[in-house]
């Protein structure tokens, strides 16, 4: 029998916050990514690496926002930048010079980035991004990697909830619906890959490719396993999108922080158009849809009805242009360097952990990443990061036990690192995991049990 699953240690104040919100929302939550087990923490505020839950206790922030707040909480340069703002004025149906700066900084630091769109949501960048291809080449279809997950837009959810049940043959994954009522002509446009198949990718994108507008690539899709790709797969998908005219649109909504020009560049990717957000933000709602010039004048109205209109009321607000522009800024490269050196520390001592005990156990990631698998060798894609019964239930004990040590560690997405935390947080991280394993023999055994 499996141990008892250790709770999120939840206070009095957050159980009642949760009992007057079952009134307002349905099963007592605004957003469905929440955890909860079965209550959520509720939150009072954030400061610098930790956060201060209603009832009064300070954890270290290893979710930050779903990876948004790489300066931590209340960084005091989008502060000061955002009150400041707010002061003259927070949204306007005319141009400012910020949109202009934040815009500069992008498209002078990332390559293939030469002209950029403000959006509010990593949701809204993909969706534009999808669009411009489709407007770019007359086509409808495109592919995405199973279990990636891009936000809601309903061509990039296809597939992104397969079960074993539903995924099909490897050698062509099904394309499976995310919600009851998904329509069918939907999933009939997106083809979908399998991330680090490379002679998949090659012979999926050829037979399609006269049909394809984009393949949709997160460099090293967390829920899918935060792998990284390999050379061979970005290859493939390089080789075979330029050889059919099929767009490359890179998401780096979640991975742009990866380093000082982004994840593409770090794996050799050059895409076409990239969908950008989260830490553009500085911790203000944003996105961004950038890319190469002749594909970006799809959106280009200066003759008239350009090829795909894209507004927004809140698009490149002034309030999220200055907190991005501060955020941006103070992200130079010593600043990257510092995160590159955390996340290591932070890897190599869970290996280190994992390997003196023996545990089947594995961590993958990069940069300020990193994500904790319960099988013995870092998964290869999203079939293979998938959870047995006893995987799942390890990783919720896994995530009450760092709860319960006061760090907020997030299940099944990955964790992340920012710029406040040092070497002792580091270490403090490893600590508790390596109780965690000292002190859950009988779980693990199960994992090897159900592997
Ligand atoms: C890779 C990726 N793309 C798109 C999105 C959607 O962004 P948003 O939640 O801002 O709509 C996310 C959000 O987590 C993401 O991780």
């Amino acid at each position: 029998m499996l141990e008892r699953e250790e709770p999120m240690n939840v206070g009095a104040n957050s159980a009642a916050s949760f009992a007057r919100a079952r009134n307002v929302f349905p099963d007592g939550t605004a957003r469905v990514t929440i955890e909860r087990d079965p209550t959520p923490r509720y939150v009072q505020r954030g400061v610098g690496s930790h956060l201060i839950d209603n009832d009064g206790r300070r954890f270290l922030d290893l979710n930050c926002n779903f990876t948004t707040l790489i300066h931590g909480h209340a960084f005091p340069p989008v502060v000061e930048a955002v009150t400041r703002q707010l002061q003259s004025g927070s949204c306007f149906a005319n141009p400012t010079d910020i949109e202009i700066a934040l815009a500069e900084l992008l498209c002078s630091r990332i390559p293939n980035l030469d002209r950029i769109r403000f959006v509010n949501t990593g949701t809204e960048a993909v969706l534009f991004a999808v669009k411009a291809a489709r407007a770019f080449t007359g086509r409808s279809k495109i592919a995405k990697i199973e279990g990636a997950y891009h936000g809601a837009y309903d061509w990039v959810e296809v597939s992104q909830a397969a079960t074993p049940e539903s995924w099909g043959d490897a050698a062509a994954p099904a394309s499976t619906p995310f919600y009851r009522g998904m329509p069918k002509s939907v999933l009939d446009e997106v083809i979908v890959l399998r991330f680090n198949d490379a002679e998949g990718a090659r012979r999926l994108l050829s037979i399609h490719g006269s049909e394809l507008a984009a393949i949709v690539l997160d460099p090293m899709p967390s829920r899918g396993g935060l792998t990284k790709p390999t050379p061979e797969f970005i290859a493939a998908v390089q080789e075979t999108a330029r050889s059919n005219d099929i767009l490359v649109i890179a998401d780096e909504v979640l991975n742009l922080r990866q380093g000082f020009e982004g994840a593409s560049a770090r794996y050799g990717l050059v895409p076409d158009l990239i969908a950008l957000g989260k830490i553009i933000g500085g911790g203000l709602p944003i996105g961004a849809i950038g890319g190469r010039s002749h594909v970006m004048s799809v959106f280009d109205a200066s003759a008239g009805r350009p090829l795909l209109p894209q507004g927004g009321t809140f698009s490149a607000n002034p309030l999220s242009m200055v907190a991005g522009l501060a955020a941006m800024t103070a992200l130079d490269h010593a600043a990257f360097a510092h995160l590159e050196q955390l996340g290591y520390a932070v890897r190599d001592g869970l290996e280190q952990s994992i390997a003196k005990r023996s545990a089947p156990m594995s961590v993958s990631g990069a940069a300020s990443l990193f994500r904790i698998h319960p099988t013995r060798r870092v998964p290869n894609d999203y079939r293979e990061a998938y959870p047995s019964p006893q995987g799942a239930t390890l990783m919720r004990a896994l995530t009450g036990f760092f709860s319960k040590n006061d760090v907020i560690l997030p299940n099944g997405a990955s964790a992340c690192l920012s710029m406040p935390m040092g070497r002792s947080d580091a270490e403090f991280i490893v600590d508790v995991f390596g109780g965690f394993l000292d002190t859950h023999a009988g779980l693990l055994d199960e994992i090897e049990d159900g592997n």
